[in-house]
This record gives structure tokens, C-alpha cells and sequence, in this order.
């Protein structure tokens, strides 16, 4: 088993980077293997709405997007540090979900179905300063949507709220998140 973990966080040491790089040891000490990606370090463009991948393999666009791409062909799961940066994912981890517009098919009738491999399994790890456990209950349910819309099968969510004080539990939880993937 592999999983890939993509952290939408420009910050060293952040919230989103606490929480998966637990997930990673959990999976570790489950014998998963781990592929990391920080999508701040990395050289991804937005998309540029060519189409190109609607008649082709791949995308036009040649850069580090490649290895994403790769990773999650490889990957059993999928887990995403999605930082809330003024109500919605931070524009680097927005880059990368616009760039999985790569997998979506699209009939006249506007029905969705994607080219991703089959059975791939997703987990979101929202993280946001206010402390209110729900407040953006709404937003991650069209976020469960929407990863859906690309192609994950199944799409979990994981809540860090009151971010700036990582709890202690959210460590543990994201630990055994990570021990459980198998
Ligand atoms: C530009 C910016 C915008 C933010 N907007 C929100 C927001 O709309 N709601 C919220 O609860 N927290 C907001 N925050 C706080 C972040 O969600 C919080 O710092 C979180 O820990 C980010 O994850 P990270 O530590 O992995 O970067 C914002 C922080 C920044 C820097």
C-alpha cells in the first residue's frame, strides 16, 4: 500500500504540515509506504482552460504537476492539508485541484464521470483559526464534492479547528488516521 500526502500550506512547520507528517508516521508504522509533496516548494501552474487533456494524454502544461500526477496514480490514498486562507483553500492547493480538471470527463447532458483509476481513496485535513468546530461544515461538504467530481472514491474529512494551538488530540487522531489506512 502507498499513499501521498499534499500539503496546500505555505508554512514551514504550519498546522497542515504538524498534522500530515503524523498521518505519514502513523502509516510508516504500518508498513505503508509515503510520498510527500509541498506544493509551495514546487513550480505548478494554473490551468490553462487548452482542453488539450480532453483529447490527449496528460497535460500540456510540463511541470512539477508530473509528479503529482504520478503519485496519486501510484497511491491507494490520497491526504490533502487543505489550510483555510480567507474561507477556502489556500490558492496553492486551488492551483493543483484546477489542474486535476485532467481527470474529468464531461457528457452533453453534464453528467461527470473522471478518468482517475478506480478505488482511490481521499482524506481532507482542513485546518482554520476560529474556533468553531462547524463553521465551515458547509464548505468541506463541497469540498468532499468536488474531490469526488475528480475522481476519489471516498472522500473523508478531518477537522483542525483553532489551528494556531495544534491540540494534542489532533496529533493522536491524525496519528492513528495514519496507522489505520491498511
Ligand atoms: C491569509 C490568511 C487567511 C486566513 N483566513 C482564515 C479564515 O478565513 N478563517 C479562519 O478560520 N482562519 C483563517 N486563517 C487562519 C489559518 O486558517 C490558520 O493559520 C491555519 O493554521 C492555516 O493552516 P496552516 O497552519 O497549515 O498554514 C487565515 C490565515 C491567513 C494567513
Amino acid at each position: 500500500m502507498k499513499i501521498t500526502t499534499i500539503n496546500g500550506s505555505p508554512r514551514k512547520n504550519g498546522c497542515s504540515e504538524k498534522l500530515l507528517s503524523k498521518v505519514r508516521e502513523g502509516a510508516r508504522d504500518s508498513g505503508i509506504e509515503t510520498i510527500s509533496f509541498i506544493v509551495n516548494r514546487m513550480n505548478i501552474k494554473g490551468c490553462q482552460a487548452c482542453m488539450f487533456c480532453k483529447q490527449n494524454k496528460g497535460c500540456i502544461v510540463k511541470d512539477d504537476m508530473a509528479e503529482i500526477y504520478m503519485a496519486i496514480d501510484q497511491s491507494d490514498v490520497v491526504v490533502f492539508g487543505v489550510p483555510i486562507y480567507t474561507h477556502e483553500m489556500s490558492a496553492q492547493l486551488k492551483t493543483v485541484f484546477d489542474r486535476f480538471y485532467l481527470y474529468s470527463r464531461m457528457d452533453n447532458d453534464f453528467n461527470f464521470s473522471s478518468t482517475m483509476k478506480k478505488g482511490k481513496k481521499c482524506i481532507l485535513i482542513i485546518s482554520y483559526g476560529n474556533h468553531d468546530k462547524n463553521i465551515y461544515k458547509k464548505y468541506a461538504e463541497s469540498l468532499v464534492t468536488k474531490f469526488k467530481h475528480v475522481g476519489f472514491e471516498e472522500v473523508t474529512v478531518f477537522v483542525a479547528s483553532d489551528s494556531m494551538n495544534v491540540h494534542p488530540e489532533y496529533l493522536e487522531s491524525c496519528y492513528e488516521i495514519g496507522r489505520n489506512l491498511c
